[in-house]
């Protein structure tokens, strides 16, 4: 993809030239209105605010131009007491508000405008945990460039994403906009996500920033409840949060939004540790941090600030440079500075590194945005045919007994039965701020596409998606048994996964199930489309369809993409990227966990009668499906593995191959996997870990040796002394298709 992707994260002598001589002319209150970020509408009552909404898709407005603008705007971008704008996605609003900063207020600073871009801002992707599981980092480049290219003919500068949070527990809602459990692979893709979204070559010049989300640990919550406390290591903050975060930096990044959560004890947006020594003592990264949404004034329900006046004191002081909502900064900065609490320095370089954004945006020289370049890059042909691709690569194929799939359209009697058959919004899945549900296709439309009109397809829901109406039974049993099969499509609606959706039961919402469990009655074969923003828990389900497909919240074209699969016009290639559970009870469960002194390979304690081993003793302690897993319409074999570097030294890389074959009758896809063990080390390791994976195409017969190069660089780990290192030792290597199986091997680091 292209490789003119844009840096945000370097110092241009000739930009800090421009911020230094900006600086000297500034006032405190102007300096603190550019660490100031503000919605650009004002407050409206819940169900006025849908009744616009609905006005604004049925004019095809924008929500922010039938909202009421916000109390005071205008002043106070004239005032320059603002800075930034947040969730503003019209190019003519853009353009007003810009027009206001550049040419009423004195030094004549634009803004910045931000908004969450998190799968596409109308070409809608799948939802990015979906997308990892296509392990193809170029495609999600591709991707995030489509919605860098349509975002910015709006006017929007700065993406609030990716969403770089390592997720390894399924209840919390928001693993459905990661990359997934593994740090390794969550580095790969916010590096391709942020490329994509800094792309140097957007349409009119124009330029959009990446900002990687939510610094730091979000994603390790208790209980999987969202913005709950987090209180891990400080080994496990450096060895599994951190990485996809310094890797984002790496690829240019020049923001970050800091997360709602504590860490052991200190809210993020307090936490001079995170913000300051890691960021700027140890990376050097000069980039903005921004809050989250109101997260400087929620150090009061935190309990570690008593007023707004303090929280504003310990967010700046710690790192914080711009307040999302807060309005701590905009009430108390300059008083604090005036009291000689906060040093205007520590402000002075706040503002450096907003000033430094806007100019390395271009944003001095382009503050308005062409109002009709929306029309010519939105929606276009290869952006949903690239939403198609991206759909069908991210689709896990969990089941396909007796090679039920892919069938074959106009010979079956099909009926297709369940509450997302025909849905349509859902399919957009969560954090789709600017989507459209009528420019997406439902599977049904899908299917039919497939079919064509004269074959013999009949549809019902079945049941809603809250289950708040009784299952007629009947009806649903004739269907189906007037089938030769039935396409069940099932799942968790739009609203039950995201932000503040954890579940803490993580089966089929409403009466799914028990719609399952009639039409299984029926003894058709049957198929089940599952939708969701996390793994389900339907062991049930699992064990008695004949197929199930997994389509997470596939976008805009997610119908198209599911028809394809089921009709063999497209060969599954997806890959789990988050163990999928048995039950909620082994949750976290994760491919990269430590061995323990009991495992479970292990003899255990002869203490007692039975050898105790860390188990249940009511489940395997082995997820339903491993990371890394998913079938194809045809099959691959391994073999012949060779370590060609017995022997690595402390400059070297380990050198790896294996033959893989499609064995199968299908060309199919297969994502080649590599892990690494440390045997030993000086604090306990992980049993494996990713270091390295590719996609390997082949026809039938065909094979390919497929070779691996990874430096003795990605081999280290946080040490006891808190340094990064690399120890000598045994390792073994595995070249495999998921976590759970493949050739083994082993090496020496000397
Ligand atoms: C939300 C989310 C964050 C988002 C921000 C602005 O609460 O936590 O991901 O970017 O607020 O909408």
């Amino acid at each position: 993809m292209n490789n003119n992707a844009i840096r945000y994260n370097q110092l241009d002598p000739a930009i800090e030239t421009r911020v230094e001589a900006l600086l000297t002319q500034m006032t405190l209150a102007e300096k603190v209105g550019q660490l100031v970020q503000v919605v650009p509408f004002g407050s409206l009552e819940p169900d006025e605010m849908l009744k616009r909404i609905q006005e604004a898709k049925e004019t095809g407005a924008s929500f922010q131009s039938v909202f009421p603008p916000r109390p005071g705007i205008n002043e106070d971008i004239r005032n320059g007491t603002v800075g930034s704008i947040l969730n503003l996605a019209d190019a003519a609003l853009v353009n007003q508000y810009q027009r206001i900063a550049l040419e009423e207020s004195r030094l004549g600073i634009p803004l910045i405008i931000g908004s969450d871009v998190i799968h596409g801002f109308r070409t809608i992707f799948p939802i990015p945990l979906a997308e990892s599981c296509t392990w193809h980092p170029a495609l999600l480049e591709q991707a995030s460039r489509v919605a860098a290219q349509e975002a910015a003919a709006v006017g929007i500068d700065w993406v609030f994403a990716p969403m770089v949070d390592v997720g390894r527990d399924p209840r919390w809602g928001r693993v459905a906009e990661g990359a997934g459990e593994d740090p390794f692979l969550g580095m790969a893709m916010a590096q391709a996500r942020v490329r994509g979204f800094q792309a140097g070559d957007l349409a009119n010049g124009r330029r959009v920033a990446a900002c990687p989300k939510h610094y730091v640990g979000y994603g390790a919550g208790e209980a999987g409840r969202d913005y709950n406390t987090v209180d891990i290591s400080e080994r496990t903050l450096r060895d599994v949060h951190l990485p996809p975060f310094k890797a984002a930096f790496a690829a240019g990044a020049g923001s970050v939004m800091s997360s709602f959560n504590e860490i052991g004890g200190v809210p993020v947006s307090a936490n001079g540790f995170v913000l300051g020594q890691v960021l700027r003592q140890e990376w050097q990264w000069p980039g903005v941090v921004l809050s989250d949404y109101e997260a400087i004034r929620e150090l009061i329900p935190h309990g570690v600030a008593a007023d707004l006046k303090e929280a504003a004191r310990l967010a700046i002081l710690a790192g914080v440079d711009m307040d999302m909502m807060g309005d701590a900064y905009h009430q108390h900065l300059a008083e604090l500075v005036g009291e000689g609490i906060v040093p205007e320095v520590v402000v002075d370089e706040a503002v450096r590194r907003v000033l430094r954004l806007k100019m390395g945006l271009g944003l001095f020289e382009r503050p308005y945005v062409d109002e009709s370049l929306a029309a010519q890059v939105t929606l276009r042909p290869e952006d949903r045919q690239l939403a198609l691709q991206a759909a069908q690569e991210s689709m896990v194929l969990l089941k396909n007994e007796g090679n039920l799939l892919p069938l074959s359209p106009g010979k079956e009697h099909l009926a297709l039965i369940g509450p997302l058959a025909a849905a349509r919004r859902d399919l957009l899945g969560t954090w789709t701020l600017f989507g459209r549900e009528e420019e997406v296709e439902s599977v049904l439309a899908g299917i039919q596409g497939h079919l064509g009109s004269e074959a013999a397809l009949s549809h019902m829901p079945g049941s809603t998606l809250a289950g708040d109406e009784p299952i007629d039974a009947a009806s649903v049993v004739a269907l189906a048994e007037n089938a030769d099969v039935v396409i069940m499509v099932l799942g968790e609606g739009h609203n039950m996964s995201g932000e503040a959706r954890s579940r803490a039961c993580l089966g089929l919402p409403g009466r799914q199930q028990e719609l399952f469990d009639i039409v299984a009655q029926a003894g058709k074969p049957v198929v089940v489309v599952l939708m969701g923003g996390r793994p389900l828990i339907v062991p049930k389900l699992i064990e008695l369809a004949d197929a199930v497909l997994m389509a997470w919240h596939g976008g805009i074209r997610a119908g198209q993409a599911i028809a394809d699969i089921l009709f063999g016009a497209a060969n599954p290639s997806g890959k789990l990227t988050t163990s999928w559970p048995r039950a909620e009870g082994q949750i976290p469960v994760y491919y990269g966990h430590k061995n323990t002194g009991r495992p479970m390979e292990g003899t255990g304690t002869t203490q007692f009668m039975e050898p105790f081993k860390s188990r249940y003793i009511d489940l395997p302690n082995e997820p339903l499906f491993p990371f890394g897993y998913g079938l194809s319409y045809t099959t691959f074999v391994y073999r012949d593995l060779i370590v060609e570097t017995p022997v690595i030294d402390a400059n070297g890389s380990l050198i790896v191959s294996a033959m893989i074959q499609n064995s199968g009758s299908h060309t199919g896809t297969e994502v080649v996997q590599l892990y690494i063990r440390d045997v030993v080390g000086s604090v306990t390791r992980p049993v494996k870990q990713l270091r390295g994976f590719q996609r390997v195409t082949l026809q039938p017969d065909e094979e390919q040796r497929v070779r691996f190069e990874v430096s003795v660089h990605d081999l280290g780990f946080t040490g006891l002394d808190k340094q990064y290192v690399i120890e000598p030792g045994t390792f073994k290597v595995w070249i495999g298709p998921n976590a759970s199986e493949g050739l083994v091997g082993d090496f020496e680091v000397a």
